[in-house]
């Protein structure tokens, strides 16, 4: 593949963030190193370096199937429901092996929030999805705690104003955009450090997306976050760093800034255009 004149690049209209660089001091939050990850014969991860720094959003970038969710997966181990699978190499959660044999996994899978790609929300009311973790965990006790928590979480992503007349309404009876609110004030309820999200403005509208995108600016101030996007825009406007991947490889890494407007390896520059993918 050649390599792109800046004539191509410039045809890109990246329309960066207002912060693309990461953010000096920010210490490394999770750390990965020599990660290989397998389903059955399928070699899904080849060699994985990457530090991800804590109070920044990182962007996992590249075509179906290059392995953007298996990676989240691996981060919060919940890719140990499939069979058939086989990890070697090391994730260092504050410089703890997040696979050492004395590590409890519902307590380090309650220290990453997940937001899925489709709103989904439990078919309960709005309150109990937010408090349902937090009880499960013990993370509150006792109904005035409880509620305290379910307002501060709906608070945090602007929907307590929405939906405090509503909290004992199916959270499947609000629109898209409120559901997926919710889903991440649920995150947000079981006091996570890292919020993972697999590409979770795809099935919202342009404002709903905008109001989601927000959110994550400003969660960033106090949380990690992960996220996996396909939409080049979306990446560019919330990420201060872009991880790219392509077949299992990480093939670059770097400011959101570097990847979006100066990309060194042809394959970014290929995928960021939209030349395949
Ligand atoms: N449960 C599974 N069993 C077997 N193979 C799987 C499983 N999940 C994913 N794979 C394979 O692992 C590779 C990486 O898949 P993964 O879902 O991580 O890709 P992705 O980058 O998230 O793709 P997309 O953008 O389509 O969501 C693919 O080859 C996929 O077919
Ligand atoms: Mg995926």
């Amino acid at each position: 593949m050649s390599v792109m004149s800046t004539t191509d690049l410039v045809d890109f209209a990246v329309h960066l963030g207002p912060f693309p660089q990461h953010i000096a001091g920010n210490g490394v939050k999770i750390d990965i190193s020599n990660l290989n990850f397998w389903y059955g014969e399928t070699h899904a991860l080849k060699n994985i370096n990457l530090k991800i720094f804590e109070r920044e959003v990182t962007a996992l970038i590249g075509p179906s199937g290059c392995g953007k969710t298996t990676l989240l997966r691996c981060l919060n181990r919940s890719h140990e429901f499939v069979p058939g699978t086989r990890l070697s190499g090391q994730i260092l959660l504050d410089h703890e092996d997040i696979y050492a044999t004395d590590l409890d996994p519902p307590e380090l899978r309650r220290r990453f929030g997940w937001v899925a790609q489709k709103p989904n929300p439990f078919p309960w009311s709005v309150h109990y999805n937010v408090a349902y973790g937090a009880k499960l965990h013990g993370v509150v006790e006792g109904r005035a705690e409880t509620d305290a928590l379910v307002e501060k979480c709906l608070r945090q992503v602007g929907l307590w104003d929405e939906v405090k007349d509503r909290l004992n309404e199916p959270g499947t009876d609000l629109s898209g955009g409120q559901q997926q609110r919710l889903c991440v004030a649920r995150a947000l309820a079981t006091n996570p450090d890292v919020i993972l999200m697999d590409e979770p403005a795809s099935a919202l509208d342009p404002l709903a997306t905008a109001t989601l995108e927000d959110l994550i600016d400003q969660l960033r101030g106090n949380y990690t976050i992960v996220i996996i996007t396909h939409n080049m825009q979306q990446a560019a406007r919330v990420s201060q760093r872009v991880a790219v991947f392509h077949l299992g490889e990480m093939v670059e890494y770097g400011d959101a800034e570097t990847i979006f407007i100066r990309p060194r390896h042809p394959l970014t520059q290929a995928y960021i255009t939209g030349r395949f993918g």
